[in-house]
């Protein structure tokens, strides 16, 4: 699966099928009779079209002029930041300038002549968009049995039973497990039940769990309750929504989720799940995701698509570290590049605290609006203590949760006590989500080299409650993006979908206006902390220049002049990895 696109679009692999018969065994050749080899010529000559028809829609050939008429690839370099033409040389990208300058610099290379394309008049040319922060399992199961917006639970069954029945194999056996998502109990009057689900002949009697849209509740079958038995009376943070007989009703909230003992997914769920998530990512421009707790099984499946070549994306995964389970920072090797720089997994994803929205951020203070909690650490201080240093002496990037202060500051002890030892910064540390830093803290973060990976998105998500949650002063250092590039720290752009909108110019828009869709916020048009916006010119990643791979990204509309209104309403022309027109058209 997985992958077949690409192949499929590569013109040479057209040509060898064309071309098949000049390898034929020579015996075999000079015993075909004269209706076989008309045969064949047929399909040489339907082959040939084929060849060209490809090369009419999707296919590009090996080496390329790609101009835009308004004189707009955005190349991100600070030397020339627009340019009118590139020139493509099999994955890379060779020259940047006019088009006699590119013709120019063809001619050094080679005497062949050269194709040049032209790009739609209003649309531009950028380098191909990256997502620092997703996860490509959780997402693509949501895509795929997606229940977010139905109003009522006999719609949410309906949409299963139809999810059932387009599955052959899951329709005869009741025994899988169904998996989906985006249910929103907001919508609807009180919670939905097992009840619900029996109530359908084709989803009856099958164990399905179901996650709410905020995560924080399964909705499950009889069956998943009866596979999951004897359940606790109760739950310590959690509850199990129970009838007036006592008997669990089929939700399961917060802790008690964790009662419900749902099996690993197949291989054909993941397979289908990272299909889902890739095909929608190069709709959305996007040539690269980082997915940020890359599960073994996942592992082992990218790792297999690598070696055949099928990678669909620039993929660089970081391994989630578990605990429970033993030490593999020297056993497991890293991998930098494989499958022609299409796979990276040299990083772990390390939890510290939990999120902001729950009251699990570690803050150094209570919460404002809940003054007995100070949030809490997912994985103990110790552990983080122990394990960190090892993954950065073995070469692993470490790449940690932190969302609160506190857990940001512990992260920043770690590392100012690490360079004691080794070169902390060289290691390229990470901090996902960076969502709340104390005020000494961003200097610091600067000297140390850390990364902070951000997803402006949720900026938009949060402006509406963070205040209250943090208070007056601590909100000051709160998605503090233009603090973070004055102190000097690196930024990396990312959505952490499915929780946020995988479309990376929604991330463009909140970055640069810190306001709703609908172009409000608690502090007015100009955006939420308005002074914390980044500019287009930051917001606008990778860069084209000649050495690079060739991934770009064609959109229907100048994200860096219309106003910020249109930028949501702007469309993706077409999506190139290693010069393959990956999804639209040129
Ligand atoms: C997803 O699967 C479909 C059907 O097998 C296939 O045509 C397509 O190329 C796949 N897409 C990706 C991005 O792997
Ligand atoms: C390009 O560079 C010019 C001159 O340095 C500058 O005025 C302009 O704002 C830059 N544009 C972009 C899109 O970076
Ligand atoms: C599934 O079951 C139906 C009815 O029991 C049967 O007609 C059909 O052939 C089965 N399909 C597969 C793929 O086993
Ligand atoms: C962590 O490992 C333990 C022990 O192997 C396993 O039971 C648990 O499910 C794992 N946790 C996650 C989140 O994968
Ligand atoms: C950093 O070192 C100081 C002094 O030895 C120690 O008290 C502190 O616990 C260390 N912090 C971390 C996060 O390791
Ligand atoms: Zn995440």
């Amino acid at each position: 699966m997985a992958g077949q696109d690409i192949s499929d679009f590569i013109s040479s692999k057209s040509e060898t099928k064309s071309t098949s018969y000049a390898r034929l065994p020579p015996a075999r050749q000079r015993t075909l009779d004269r209706g076989r080899l008309r045969a064949i010529l047929a399909s040489i000559v339907l082959g040939l079209c084929f060849v060209v028809f490809q090369l009419n829609t999707k296919t590009l050939p090996r080496s390329y002029i790609l101009c835009s008429p308004d004189k707009k690839i955005y190349t991100v370099d600070p030397h020339r930041n627009v340019t009118d033409c590139i020139l493509v040389h099999e994955k890379f990208i060779m020259g940047v300038g006019s088009l006699h300058d590119v013709k120019k610099t063809w001619k050094q290379h080679s005497n062949k002549n050269i194709v040049v394309r032209y790009a739609k008049r209003g649309s531009i040319i950028i380098p191909g968009m990256i997502d620092s922060h997703g996860h490509i399992l959780e997402h693509g199961k949501k895509l795929k049995l997606d229940l977010d917006g139905l109003t009522t639970p006999a719609d949410a069954v309906q949409r299963i039973r139809k999810y059932i029945e387009e599955r052959p194999s899951l329709l005869n056996d009741t025994n899988i497990w169904i998996h989906g998502g985006g249910w929103d109990n907001s919508l609807w009057t009180g919670w939905p039940t097992a009840a619900d689900l029996e109530s359908d002949p084709v989803v009856r009697n099958r164990p399905v769990v179901l996650l709410s849209k905020d995560g924080h509740a399964f909705w499950c079958s009889k069956k998943a309750i009866l596979l999951s038995s004897p359940l606790p009376e109760t739950v310590e943070g959690g509850i199990i929504e129970r009838d007036k007989n006592g008997e669990p009703i089929g939700t399961f909230l917060d802790k008690a989720m964790d009662l419900i003992r749902v099996p690993p997914w197949t291989e054909e769920q993941i397979l289908e799940y990272f299909n889902a998530t890739v095909t929608d990512a190069l709709s959305h421009g996007l040539t690269g995701i980082q997915d940020a707790a890359l599960s073994p099984a996942l592992g082992a499946i990218v790792e297999r698509l690598a070696d055949e070549n099928k990678l669909p994306i620039r993929l660089y995964a970081m391994r989630f570290f578990n605990e429970s389970e033993p030490y593999w920072g020297k056993s497991i090797p890293k991998i930098v590049g494989k499958a022609d720089g299409r796979l990276t997994m040299r990083s772990v994803k390390i939890f510290t605290d939990g999120a902001l929205r729950s009251a699990g951020a570690a803050l150094y203070e209570p919460y404002t609006d809940d003054p007995i909690s100070r949030g809490f650490f997912r994985t103990p201080s110790d552990v983080l203590q122990r394990i960190i240093p090892r993954f950065l002496e073995d070469g692993w990037q470490v790449n940690t949760h932190c969302i609160g202060d506190r857990a940001n500051g512990f992260f920043l002890d770690l590392m100012e006590n690490l360079t004691q030892h080794m070169d902390v910064s060289s290691s390229r540390p990470r901090v996902e989500h960076a969502q709340i830093i104390a005020p000494g803290d961003f200097i610091r973060m600067g000297k140390l080299g850390v990364i902070a990976s951000v997803q402006p998105s949720h900026v938009i998500d949060d402006m509406g409650f963070a205040e209250s949650r943090l208070g007056p002063e601590r909100i000051k250092g709160t998605y503090a993006f233009r603090t973070l590039i004055d102190n000097h720290v690196s930024i990396a752009l990312g959505t952490d979908f499915p929780v946020a909108d995988i479309n990376p110019l929604m991330t463009f828009y909140a970055a640069i206006t810190r306001l709703s869709i609908y172009g409000d916020s608690p502090h007015g048009p100009s955006g939420w902390f308005p002074e914390q916006r980044l500019t287009r010119q930051e917001a606008l990643k990778g860069s084209l220049t000649p050495g690079k791979r060739a991934d770009y990204s064609i959109l229907s509309k100048d994200i860096m002049e219309i106003p910020p209104q249109e930028i949501l309403r702007t469309k993706v022309i077409a999506t190139v990895l290693d010069g393959e027109v990956v999804y639209g058209k040129l």
